[in-house]
């Protein structure tokens, strides 16, 4: 089970990548901006995530032609350094993921709304696939259904491309997609306090302190 942050706000992420607990990082440009991360300090915010603790990357490309998502791909690995590349799934992202793959660089397909779209970006040998789960339900479809039929065709063709899934909205969407196999996501900050969210944990913690400290005596060389 690989977990990433979907955050650029240090404050969220540093202690949490602390824990050791969190594979890497996902950005995009609108989490960018809701951090208010301009470009000119990505670099510096990169490199404090790399030294908290993120093993994987990713900043996300832009352009309107291949060309384009390829040469800002190129300046943001010039400026980070061994970042991950995200590439919405379109015709020139997929043209350009193909490219980057070929180069070595490890590249994740974003923006996906449906099944369908895990073929072609499977068939530019992504290293990930990011479907919007909570998109796809905002909009009416049935995200987690969608998801587990990428994975099962995934498993099915046999590929090495993994799903890393985005746009969770509950710890509930979580399980039910990893109990269908799926090992990788991306979660709010948020998203973790939510998931460890248990009032009968809570409780029971509650009395075991209790009980501690009533039966703790005095001893030597404790205070
Ligand atoms: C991936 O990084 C996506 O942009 C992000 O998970 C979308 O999540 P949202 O639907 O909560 O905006």
């Amino acid at each position: 089970l690989d977990l990433f942050l979907d955050s650029a706000d240090l404050a969220e992420v540093e202690p949490l990548l602390a824990t050791g607990l969190f594979a890497g990082v996902t950005t995009n440009p609108t989490l960018l901006a809701r951090a208010g991360v301009g470009s000119d300090r990505l670099p510096a915010v990169v490199e404090r995530m790399r030294a908290a603790g993120a093993r994987t990357l990713f900043v996300q490309t832009w352009g309107a032609t291949t060309e384009d998502l390829l040469r800002n791909a190129r300046e943001i690995r010039d400026r980070c350094g061994d970042v991950g590349i995200k590439i919405p799934v379109t015709p020139a992202g997929i043209a350009a993921t193909r490219a980057l793959a070929d180069g070595g660089v490890v590249t994740l397909v974003t923006a996906v709304y449906n099944h369908v779209q895990v073929l072609p970006a499977v068939a530019a040998g992504a290293t990930f696939v990011a479907p919007y789960v909570g998109r796809m339900t905002d909009n009416g479809r049935d995200g987690v259904g969608e998801v587990l039929t990428m994975q099962r065709i995934l498993d099915a063709v046999g590929s090495s491309t993994r799903l890393l899934v985005a746009s969770l909205r509950s710890p509930a969407d979580v399980a039910r997609l990893a109990a269908g196999g799926v090992d990788c996501f991306t979660i709010a900050p948020a998203m973790w306090e939510q998931l460890l969210d248990e009032p009968l944990t809570t409780e029971a913690v509650r009395v075991f302190e209790d009980d501690v400290a009533r039966t703790r005596a005095p001893h030597a060389g404790h205070r």
